[in-house]
Formats: structure tokens, C-alpha cells, sequence
């Protein structure tokens, strides 16, 4: 029988057009007034499907994101979330990490509205928050938790680089059911030397 972890490849996918950022986006540090815009983000079928969010209204989804950082040179803050903007259609969606400064890694987080998918926003929203957080920061690895059958969010991480590190079963509690989790890692030196190979 195939166990869910037969079905990732672990190697990750390394390919000039793995590794694009365009279409060209932007983050910019969150604030509480688009508390609303985000909640609709969160509620939204497929974010629900795949993410362990907590039913929040928005008034405490605003606390939640006026507790964030925006800033990872500035260390105070444990919660760093920005939104992601393009030229075409102003914000859509979200970008995130939770940082342990003592030991210097920090789990991402990413969403983009169901209406602007697959169109490679994500892809670079990703890649630009790598870049942010190995410029900014001292963080030497990244990783996601990422719950099995998301496969848009795991195309993403392969194609950038991370590494399939292994399963967590039953992990995460998601519409009342318990859901497995694949967790994919990025070393700090991993993504420099994907960086000089491309030539970036
Ligand atoms: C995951 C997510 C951010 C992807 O955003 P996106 O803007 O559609 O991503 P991209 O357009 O860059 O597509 C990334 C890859 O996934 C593929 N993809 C996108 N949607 C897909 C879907 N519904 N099913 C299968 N593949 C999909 C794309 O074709 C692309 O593949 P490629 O790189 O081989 O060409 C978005 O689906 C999302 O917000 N999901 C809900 C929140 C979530 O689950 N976040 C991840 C938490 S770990």
C-alpha cells in the first residue's frame, strides 16, 4: 500500500523557471485596518481545506495582525506578516513567518485569493519572502508545513528549493478531521547557491 509519503518527491525541483519571480510583487508590512480584507482571504473554500486557522472575527483577526511584525531586522516580534501587492490589482494576499530567534529558523506562511490563482503569484510572492528574510534577518533555515494534497503549495516549495524532510501524521486539525502534514526545509546556503548557479 502507498503510504502518503510515497507520493512526494523529496528532491527539490531546481529549474531556471522554477526559480522566476515574475509576475513582479511587493510586500508591504501589514497593518489592522485590512483585518477585513484578510478575513475574507482565510474563509475563503480552498484556504479553509488545506490550513488549521482558528474561527477569528475580524475584530481579533485585527488584534492578531497589529501584534505582527513587518520588520525582521526588528527582533521583538515572534509574527512577521506582509501583503503581497502587484501593479495590476493591488493586494492580493498574504505572505508570513513565525520566527524562533533563539534558534534561528521561521516556519512561512502564504496565501493568495482564489481569484488571482494560478497565475504564478505565488511562486513569486514566495521566492520575494525568501529573498526578505535571508536579507533582513540572521534565520538560517525556512520550512513549511504544508498539509498533503495541497499541491499548488508544494509545487511552490519544490520549485524553489526546499527539501521534503518528512511527514507528520495526523498533525494538524483541519474541519474537524486530523490531516497530515508534509514538512518541506530550506537551508540559508542552499537558497545562496541556487542564487549564484541562476546567476541572480
Ligand atoms: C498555495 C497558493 C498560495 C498558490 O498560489 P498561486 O498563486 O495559485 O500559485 P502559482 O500560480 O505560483 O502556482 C504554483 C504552482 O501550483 C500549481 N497550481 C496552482 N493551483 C493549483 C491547484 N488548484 N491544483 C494543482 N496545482 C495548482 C500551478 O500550476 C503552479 O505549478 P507549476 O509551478 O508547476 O507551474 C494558493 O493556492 C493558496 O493561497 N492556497 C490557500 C492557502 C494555502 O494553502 N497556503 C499554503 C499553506 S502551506
Amino acid at each position: 500500500m502507498r503510504s502518503a509519503e510515497d507520493e512526494v518527491d523529496s528532491s527539490p525541483d531546481q529549474s531556471e523557471a522554477g526559480r522566476r519571480r515574475t509576475p513582479r510583487v511587493r510586500l508591504v508590512g501589514i497593518r489592522p485596518e485590512y483585518a477585513a480584507l484578510c478575513w475574507q482571504w482565510r474563509n475563503e473554500p480552498r484556504a479553509r481545506q488545506f490550513n488549521p486557522f482558528e474561527p477569528l472575527s475580524i475584530e481579533e483577526l485585527a488584534g492578531r495582525l497589529g501584534a505582527a511584525g513587518g520588520d525582521l531586522r526588528n527582533q521583538s516580534f515572534r509574527a512577521y506578516r506582509w501583503l503581497v501587492e502587484v501593479d495590476e490589482h493591488g493586494f492580493i494576499g498574504t505572505v508570513s513567518i513565525r520566527a524562533n530567534w533563539r534558534m534561528l529558523h521561521g516556519e512561512i506562511g502564504y496565501q493568495i485569493g482564489e481569484r488571482w490563482s494560478r497565475r504564478g503569484f505565488g511562486g513569486a510572492a514566495v521566492a520575494t519572502l525568501i529573498d526578505t528574510a535571508f536579507a533582513d534577518s540572521t534565520l538560517r533555515r525556512l520550512f513549511a508545513t504544508i498539509s498533503i494534497g495541497n499541491e499548488a503549495s508544494r509545487r511552490i516549495v519544490r520549485r524553489l528549493g526546499f527539501i521534503h524532510e518528512g511527514t507528520l501524521r495526523r498533525h494538524h486539525l483541519i474541519e474537524g478531521r486530523y490531516v497530515d502534514q508534509w514538512i518541506y526545509g530550506l537551508l540559508r546556503e542552499e537558497w545562496a547557491a541556487a542564487e549564484n548557479r541562476t546567476g541572480k
